[in-house]
């Protein structure tokens, strides 16, 4: 008999029922089967791909529970590791992909349960942060919380857009992005990530797979360059299809620096939009870029986002990972040189980072959670810690998060100050 694995001995399950990572890929056709007793039929295209296509899948990362009367799996999820950054210091987050449980086996604790070995296996794994593009409510139950934006942007209508006159000329050639185009997009990329707090890195295999799902596949994208006298000088990413949530054309992701490079991919997707069911052109970005401003400017109207869940898995680890970012912070502050402490009570237990001289020396967690300078419910604290909220808005939203002080206050704000973040899904 096989030992248990380690990070699966205290899980406990109803009778009959066994957990395990897969190892084979008849598990993962057998992980795909229990997913579309929970998702529709039409989803079977993306899911498939997901889980046995993507790049750098690996059985080991799904969890399943198997009913060994039957051998069937009735519920998993599955770890997707990435890379993204923190004021451009590289972050290994674990992104939870798909969760299901077969209708017959639900309520009865099995993504709760599987859940805790996902997070032992992701902590095994490096990750630092887990993170959820979920349900909602749902992952609330499993010490998750909102943390950073998701979607949200500008939507208005093709017929919005003026059409270019008869013989414009143009300054900027188009043409869809292919192969040999990579390292070039990836330093446009690289360019609409500069200055932002948390953005993914999307390796080219990535990039180049979500490009080439299936035709029929509703997650395929394209990827349009934008040339000026032959060199690329900026990008687009859209919705290939109007399946699921996208109508019309999406566009993903931008690097558009200049007015006339938006004018130019907003006429491209007033022709595209035209054709299409829908006739609207959304701009799935939450950042005041360039073409969010040229589309207010034709009337667009906001549209909500969602925003990801998150779970820290290792503040220790993670406050030094991002320790140079809090140090030039801090260089750039009132504070320059600090020595002294922040004591961050998270209520059942505490966070220490000592400064010594501007530098982070040491971080510890304590159960200790007596005077505390700032006491943060422990589902709030990576809100201020990736700077989805600013010390003042969550003090002034959660009556149990407190500041001893004014200036504990401040040094708060100038470690973890607000900041605009963008994590488009590298699923
Ligand atoms: C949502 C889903 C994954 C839950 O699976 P499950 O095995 O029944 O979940 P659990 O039994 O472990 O539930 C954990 C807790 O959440 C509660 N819960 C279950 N379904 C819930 C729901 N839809 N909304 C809110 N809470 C729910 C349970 O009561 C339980 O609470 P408790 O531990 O306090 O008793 C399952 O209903 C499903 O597969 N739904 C369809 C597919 C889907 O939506 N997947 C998620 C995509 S992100």
């Amino acid at each position: 008999m096989q030992a248990p694995e380690p990070h699966l001995v205290d899980c406990a399950l109803p009778p009959g029922l066994h957990l395990r990572r897969a190892a084979t890929p008849e598990d993962v056709h057998a992980v795909l089967e229990a997913h579309l007793a929970s998702f529709d039929e039409e989803d079977r295209l993306g899911l498939e791909w997901k889980l046995l296509h993507r790049p750098q899948h690996d059985p080991a990362d799904l969890l399943l529970v198997e009913d060994t009367s039957t051998g069937q799996v009735v519920s998993s999820v599955s770890l997707v590791k990435e890379t993204w950054t923190y004021e451009g210091i590289p972050l290994r987050v674990g992104e939870v992909g798909i969760v299901s449980t077969r209708p017959d086996y639900r309520k009865q604790g099995l993504v709760r349960t599987l859940f805790k070995a996902y997070h032992h296996l992701a902590l095994r794994e490096g990750c630092l942060l887990s993170v959820i593009a979920g349900i909602p409510y749902f992952y609330r139950q499993f010490g998750y919380a909102y943390a950073l934006p998701m979607g949200g942007g500008w939507r208005l209508y093709a017929e919005q857009i003026p059409a270019p006159q008869e013989g414009e000329p143009s300054r900027y050639a188009v043409r869809r992005a292919g192969e040999g185009d990579m390292p070039a997009l990836q330093a446009l990329y690289r360019a609409a990530t500069q200055g932002l707090c948390v953005a993914p890195v999307l390796e080219g295999d990535i990039w180049a797979y979500q490009d080439n799902l299936p035709e029929a596949a509703s997650e395929r994208k394209e990827t349009y360059l934008l040339e000026e006298n032959g060199r690329p000088c900026g990008y687009w990413r859209i919705n290939a299809n109007e399946g699921g949530w996208d109508k019309g054309v999406v566009f993903q992701a931008v690097y558009l620096p200049h007015r006339e490079m938006c004018l130019e991919a907003l006429r491209f997707a007033r022709a595209l939009a035209l054709t299409r069911q829908e006739h609207t052109i959304t701009l799935q970005v939450p950042l005041d870029i360039p073409l969010a401003q040229t589309m207010r400017d034709f009337g667009a109207q906001a549209v909500r986002g969602y925003a990801w869940y998150v779970r820290v898995l290792d503040p220790v680890r993670l406050m030094f990972t991002i320790a140079p970012a809090l140090e030039a912070r801090l260089a750039q502050s009132p504070f320059a040189g600090f020595d002294g402490a922040l004591r961050l009570s998270l209520y059942r237990e505490a966070l220490l980072l000592r400064f010594r001289q501007g530098r982070l020396h040491s971080v510890s967690l304590s159960p200790d959670t007596h005077n505390a300078d700032i006491r943060l419910p422990p589902e709030v604290a990576p809100m201020e810690w990736l700077g989805y909220r600013s010390i003042e808005e969550i003090l002034s939203w959660w009556p149990d998060a407190s500041c001893r002080d004014r200036t504990k206050e401040r040094l708060a704000d100038i470690l973890f100050p607000k900041r605009p973040s963008w994590v488009p899904s590298t699923l």
